[in-house]
């Protein structure tokens, strides 16, 4: 099936692009467009060639399917040269998503009109790569060299509105049904009027406000957000040494380090993250959507965080609380909340009041009788829960879903309280819940099909990368967690310094040390769940750092103190702390070790693996991709590294079996079980 075809109106071309689902620009579109373009070279009396793509969006980039592999020919810069040298005015119309490389044929093209909603962006180094076609130098010539650079460095796109690159496009439509139409009409009309010649980008000067151009102050930019991506600076590096070079001489800088980084591992780390999070979004429903109206029991932090998360997605809210100062107090949270992201300019007034229009308090069980679902995210407690799913099953409308909020409790038990177990769900959501993209769907034992596909479809509406899991203690994600906590743990108690064990894991990637996340979160939250549950037997040292220091009344900085001490406003080491760790380690005779940050890091990982395939080989989760998901999108894995069975996977099967017997030797099987590795990196 051919995905370029081209019609003449009135000595204007058309190209139109078909090549479902987001024209990107596979090896055969490239070769088509080619051959389509140099087939119009021949035509006589041409006066205008317009590039026009069928279906929701223009052209989102390169075939990111084809970056495994060896760069196919024609390869994207003979593309671009043949539309900017075309003897007659090229036109791109844009609608939807221009992104990358089809960034990179807009601006090579003479001429720009677009629907005033078309995003346009340079994603590339969100895959570990740059802009491989001119993208960069020919944007700097169209909307400036600081927001070219901006746009390039930071991957983000922008509204084609946007003031600052508003000057890419030189007229705007308002309706997509009115793009082709009055794309060519603008076009004919620039042809009578006799003002439509050719104007290559390359040849546009650069803007003379570049000379003054902060480049210090983008390279912290870039430092604070590419953690372990070195592709964004690497190219604001190129940028700033050559951005003054004519474009060919500029680009031909910018495709080498595009060809350099496509083979680089954090490339193929993070095109195995944009893949996962499609693979695992995949899969078409059979039922219709029945969800509306929803109802929070609980105004705490979480469930004011998750009420925001569905008047964000458009559905009405009630908020349920025991009392009104404690619902007032939710309220309050929920306003300020929104009062805060419409100062940061993250939505509009509008939005604002549409939003918390949408979000109603009450405290009568009844108010809720109507309602398609409750999340309850009540207080921890298995007794707390028992008796709201009581009070839930008895004033609910029968076709209304039941979902808890819990992280670690048992869904099966929760459910027993309600005469309709089948419509029991966990939906955990990850702290803070509106901001987080993580959701952990739990089916538990009696939960039905159908409920579990309602919940699917609602990740999906809420904007949250959804995995489904089983019931265990933690479900998928905390367990491992916990697993990655109590790894922490034993190296404290082993030796490691405080210091040196949130050192290690920051250096690795992570957002945060986990023992600052520890003392963020509150050291007593898994402190109690834990306590829910017996010491296990065989591992002594079983978090035992965090319950000395929850005795010794440090539970984080809710306390003003906990690893670290915060008596004087930011995190401070505390030799007490150190004292605390080397008393429980004497009184267990734990054997001390040397650690250094890779050693950490290593274990820690180790740990998640080992966990991991575990959770995998219970069928608590059925995709290996769904872990690397979780700790993407729940506990700020570097995505540059792709999550822990990416990373699994990168080490073999050997290298990695050798590690884990080297842990089991030291620490015994019931800690580092051995493992069918085969069976999920193979
Ligand atoms: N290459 C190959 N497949 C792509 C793709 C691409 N560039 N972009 C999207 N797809 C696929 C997705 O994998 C998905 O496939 P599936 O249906 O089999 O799961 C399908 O297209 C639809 O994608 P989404 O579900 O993401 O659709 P949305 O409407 O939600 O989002 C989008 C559309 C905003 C375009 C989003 O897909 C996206 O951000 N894509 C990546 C864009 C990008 O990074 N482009 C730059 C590529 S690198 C480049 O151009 C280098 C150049 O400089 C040389």
């Amino acid at each position: 099936m051919s995905l370029v075809n081209t019609r003449i109106v009135d000595q204007i071309a058309i190209l139109e692009i078909d090549s479902p689902p987001v024209n990107a620009l596979s090896v055969q579109l490239r070769s088509e467009m080619i051959a389509a373009l140099q087939a119009l070279g021949e035509q006589p009396k041409l006066q205008a060639i317009v590039l026009h793509c069928a279906g929701s969006t223009f052209i989102c980039g390169a075939d990111i399917r084809e970056f495994d592999g060896e760069p196919l020919a024609p390869h994207l810069p003979e593309l671009i040269t043949l539309l900017e040298s075309s003897a007659v005015p090229t036109i791109a119309l844009l609608h939807g998503h221009v992104l990358g490389g089809g960034l990179e044929v807009a601006a090579a093209c003479h001429y720009r009109i677009a629907l005033k909603s078309t995003n346009i962006g340079l994603p590339e180094v969100g895959l570990g790569v740059v802009p491989g076609a001119g993208g960069c130098q020919r944007m700097m010539r169209l909307v400036g060299v600081a927001n070219a650079v901006k746009m390039a460095t930071s991957g983000r796109a922008v509204k084609v509105t946007d003031p600052s690159y508003v000057s890419l496009c030189e007229h705007l439509i308002d309706n997509q049904d009115d793009l082709l139409e009055q794309g060519l009409a603008w076009v004919q009309r620039q042809l009578v009027e006799n003002s439509l010649s050719v104007k290559p980008t390359s040849e546009l000067a650069l803007d003379t406000e570049a000379e003054k151009i902060d480049w210090q102050l983008f390279k912290k930019q870039v430092q604070r957000s590419a953690k372990s991506n070195p592709a964004p600076l690497q190219l604001l590096q190129q940028l700033e040494r050559y951005w003054p070079l004519p474009v060919a001489q500029g680009e031909k800088h910018t495709r080498e380090l595009f060809l350099q980084l496509r083979q680089s591992t954090e490339a193929k780390a993070l095109r195995h993250a944009f893949f996962t999070e499609k693979k695992m979004q995949a899969g078409r429903s059979k039922q219709a959507f029945s969800i509306a109206e929803v109802a929070v029991i609980g105004a705490g932090t979480m469930g004011s965080a998750i009420g925001i998360c569905f008047a964000d997605a458009g559905f009405k809210v009630i908020l349920l609380e025991q009392s009104q100062q404690a619902l007032e107090r939710g309220l309050k949270r929920i306003e300020d909340e929104y009062q805060r992201s419409y100062e940061r300019g993250r939505i509009s007034q509008k939005q604002r009041d549409q939003r918390l229009a949408l979000i109603h308090g009450s405290c009568d069980y009844a108010s809720i009788s109507e309602v398609d679902l409750v999340i309850e995210a009540a207080f921890e407690s298995l007794q707390v829960k028992q008796t709201i799913f009581k009070s839930l099953d008895s004033v609910c409308k029968k076709a209304a879903i039941l979902a808890t909020n819990t992280s670690y409790l048992d869904i099966d038990v929760i459910a027993q309280a309600t005469s309709r177990p089948e419509a029991v769900v966990g939906m955990h959501f990850f702290s803070p819940a509106n901001i987080m993209k993580l959701l952990e769907i739990v089916k538990a034992d009696k939960t039905s099909d159908a409920v579990v596909d309602q919940m699917q479809q609602l990740a999906k509406k809420l904007r949250k990368q959804a995995v489904t899991v089983g019931v265990c203690f933690g479900f998928a994600a905390n367990r491992i967690y916990t697993r990655y906590g109590r790894e922490i743990q034993q190296m404290l108690l082993e030796g490691a310094s405080i210091e040196l064990v949130d050192k290690a894991m920051r250096e690795f990637g992570m957002a945060m040390g986990p023992l600052a996340v520890q003392d963020l979160s509150g050291i007593d939250i898994g402190h109690n769940a834990r306590s829910a549950y017996p010491h296990p037997s065989h591992d002594p040292g079983y978090f035992k750092v965090s319950a000395a220091l929850v005795e010794a009344g440090r539970l984080g900085r809710k306390s003003g103190s906990g690893f670290y001490d915060y008596s004087e406003g930011s995190a401070r080491l505390d030799a007490k702390v150190e004292q605390i760790i080397a008393t429980v380690a004497a009184e267990l005779k734990v054997v001390q070790s040397e650690f250094n940050t890779r050693s950490i890091a290593q274990r820690a990982l180790l740990a998640m693996i080992s966990e991991a395939v575990q959770v995998l080989d219970q069928g608590i989760v059925q995709q290996k991709e769904a872990i690397d998901l979780i700790w993407l999108h729940g506990y700020g894995f570097p995505r540059a590294k792709g999550g822990p069975m990416f990373m699994a996977q990168q080490w073999g099967i050997a290298e990695l079996e050798q590690q884990l017997s080297e842990l089991r030797e030291q620490h015994g099987d019931k800690i580092w079980p051995s493992l069918n590795l085969a069976k999920y990196l193979a």
